[in-house]
């Protein structure tokens, strides 16, 4: 990729992605988090900052290399990364939320660690702010939005009407039936729900060639 033209560069384009789990604090030790290895948000950054797009990575917790180029963001919980990428709202061309955001958050966090008890604990939650949707409500034209979804039934049904009810461009449909794709693997099977109604479905891949496919079908969308 030494040469780049308009349809196979992201030159010029600001991208904001999304990586990794949120870590929702319980106790100042604890947390309720999920086996988010950020791998796939990563490849994307690294994938799209080499094909000259000024990437801004804002990530969760994860023991990955930060891609050259890449301007990382660190955050901890999901409204620490709602805040980040509602900072930024007005300032990218293309946001891919990559992120397994954790969906409820302790109503309260205890100042000391819990003790524990032969009652046993039963912990509050509350919903976390969705950024795909805060981001979707907030979108302006000529701004790419691409969300991701893991379903276990109704699959595709229910990526689109993310799409729909989030204002997404497209949704990365991650497909965990099948074996050697997800959370902590290094392949993924993707399926690419798209706005005009079709759909794009791929083989088992490594995280780098989805990440290639993925940017490959956002310059098509781009240009
Ligand atoms: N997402 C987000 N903020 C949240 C929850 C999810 O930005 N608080 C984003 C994810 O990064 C992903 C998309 O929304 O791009 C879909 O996430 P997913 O967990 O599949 O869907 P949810 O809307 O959370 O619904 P559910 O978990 O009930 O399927
Ligand atoms: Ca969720």
């Amino acid at each position: 990729e030494s040469f780049f033209n308009g349809q196979n560069s992201f030159s010029g384009k600001k991208v904001l992605i999304t990586a990794g789990p949120t870590y929702e604090a319980i106790d100042p030790v604890r947390f309720i988090g999920n086996h988010s290895s950020g791998k796939m948000g990563y490849a994307l950054a690294e994938t799209i900052a080499r094909k000259g797009g000024a990437v801004t990575l804002v990530s969760g917790p994860v023991s990955l290399a930060v891609p050259a180029g890449v301007e990382l963001v660190r955050v901890q919980s999901a409204a620490e990364m709602h805040d980040a990428c509602m900072k930024r709202q007005a300032d990218y061309d293309i946001a891919i939320l990559s992120a397994a955001v954790a969906d409820y958050t302790p109503e309260e966090v205890a100042a000391e660690k819990i003790k524990k008890s032969e009652a046993g604990l039963t912990l509050t939650l509350r919903k976390t702010p969705d950024i795909l949707a805060s981001l979707g409500a907030a979108k302006k034209k000529g701004q790419l939005l691409v969300g991701f979804a893991l379903e276990t039934n109704n699959e595709l049904a229910n990526a689109r009407k993310k799409l729909e009810s989030k204002n997404a461009d497209m949704i990365v449909l991650n497909s965990l039936n099948d074996s050697g794709a997800g959370f902590g693997k290094p392949t993924n099977k993707i399926t690419l729900v798209l706005d005009n109604g079709r759909e794009l479905a791929f083989e088992t891949k490594t995280k780098e060639a989805v990440a290639e496919d993925i940017a490959g079908q956002v310059l098509q969308m781009i240009s």
